[in-house]
């Protein structure tokens, strides 16, 4: 086999080539500072509103309401930190310690800020678990909620799962909360980490009742290290990184120019290819899902086959172990990625699939492939034949050392 096959479009995407002749222009030649009152600066800036409008339109607010960062990591650490510190600054109040809200199988930038601003001892956290499916359940986060409860951060698509959260029904709530609220007083505000929503799923903020949602470029055919947040007017966040007044006085830095052209490239062809890309990538997924359950012995699909992103498929391989599998796959020209991570040297199995239930070894023992625009049904087709051939092999393996190491105790 001579080309490469990639299916780790959940990891990140290529640049699509439209992406990056719009690009290019603003490396060298409308160079400029955005920031700057001469002409260099005037044409940057006038490509990062067109681009926030473009943004803004695919989000259906107002590009006000937009600013760009570094990706879904900033976006996300600024909406828990910043929402945080606006509660802390408050004046003329008792102070009393704030309860927030986020779920077990979120990015590690999401769940990581949430466990750094508890030990701390700046807010009191409740971490929802999904259920077996992977699917956060309503009556779990109004069993969480209290009285003094200001942040909910909930993802749209988790991305090792691909499994769809309730996001609207969730804002529902949220307003019905806030409603009862008594004027004045602070906010429940709702965030969003739509990284792996953003392709295939609608994300009109006002439908969806969020006050922050999350993105990153790179996961919808746009470069890396630049994203967005939304942030819905009035919502109460502060700053958390000092310098320049860039960004409404939210992100200080200067500006990247070129990723934000990139940025706004990708979302509106995202809003052009949507229904055609994600009709096209679901009958794949489906395909796929089908002939490895069929074809492969021993496979299980993890989370929700029906609430579940039309790019994402995550199998669990009994008695096969993920890295194994995933290196094997590499020599033979295949991209995946699978649950365990390397950490200080050993591998320690997904948060997110054990916070569905998975023992560590089912884990271990899994396979996350994400199919993109540029995937094929003869890609499909081999990825299967190597599987079924790799795990046959690795079975093997795995038995005989199991039976040595059993015969020398
Ligand atoms: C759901 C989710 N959130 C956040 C991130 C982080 O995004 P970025 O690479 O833009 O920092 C990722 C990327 O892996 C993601 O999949």
């Amino acid at each position: 086999m001579s080309k490469k096959i990639y299916l780790d479009y959940a990891a990140t995407t290529p640049v699509d080539k439209e992406v990056l002749q719009e690009m290019l222009p603003y490396f060298s030649q409308n160079f400029g500072n955005a920031m700057s009152i001469h002409s260099f600066g005037q044409t940057a800036l006038q490509a990062m509103d067109e681009a926030r409008k473009n943004v803004a339109d695919f989000f259906g607010c107002s590009p006000a309401e937009i600013i760009f960062t570094s990706g879904a990591t900033e976006s996300n650490n600024l909406s828990v930190k910043g929402v945080l510190k606006s509660y802390c600054a408050q004046k003329n109040r008792d102070f009393i310690k704030p309860h927030i809200i986020t779920s077990l199988f979120e990015h590690h930038c999401v769940l990581d800020s949430f466990r750094a601003v508890e030990r701390e001892g700046l807010a009191e956290v409740t971490y929802i678990r999904p259920d077996r499916n992977g699917l956060i359940k309503i009556s779990d986060i109004e069993k969480a909620l209290r009285a003094n409860t200001i942040l909910l951060s909930i993802m749209y698509v988790n991305n090792e799962i691909g499994t769809v959260q309730p996001i609207e029904k969730i804002g529902k709530l949220v307003k019905k909360i806030n409603a009862a609220r008594e004027e004045n007083s602070f906010p429940l505000v709702f965030h969003t980490d739509a990284t792996q929503a953003i392709n295939y799923f609608d994300c009109n903020v006002s439908k969806l009742g969020v006050d922050l949602l999350s993105m990153s470029a790179h996961k919808i055919y746009g470069p890396k290290g630049v994203g967005a947040l939304y942030i819905r007017k009035g919502t109460p966040i502060k700053k958390i990184q000092e310098g320049g007044d860039q960004e409404y006085k939210m992100r200080a830095g200067t500006h990247n120019v070129t990723g934000i052209v990139g940025l706004g490239k990708a979302i509106e062809l995202v809003k052009k290819n949507k229904e055609k890309d994600s009709k096209k990538i679901t009958a794949l997924r489906d395909y796929l899902i089908e002939k490895v359950l069929k074809e492969v012995p021993k496979a299980k699909l993890n989370g929700s086959k029906i609430k579940r992103s039309p790019n994402n498929a995550n199998f669990s391989f009994d008695s096969v172990e993920g890295e194994g599998l995933l290196l094997s796959l590499d020599i033979n020209q295949i991209a995946c990625s699978t649950g365990s991570a390397c950490s200080s040297g050993a591998l320690s199995p997904s948060h997110v699939l054990l916070s569905i239930g998975l023992r560590p070894e089912e884990a271990h023992g899994s396979l996350r492939l994400t199919i993109g625009k540029f995937t094929t049904k003869a890609e499909i087709n081999m990825v299967v034949k190597k599987l079924k051939e790799i795990t046959e092999r690795l079975r093997k393996i795995s038995g005989t050392v199991l039976k040595e190491y059993y015969s020398k105790k």
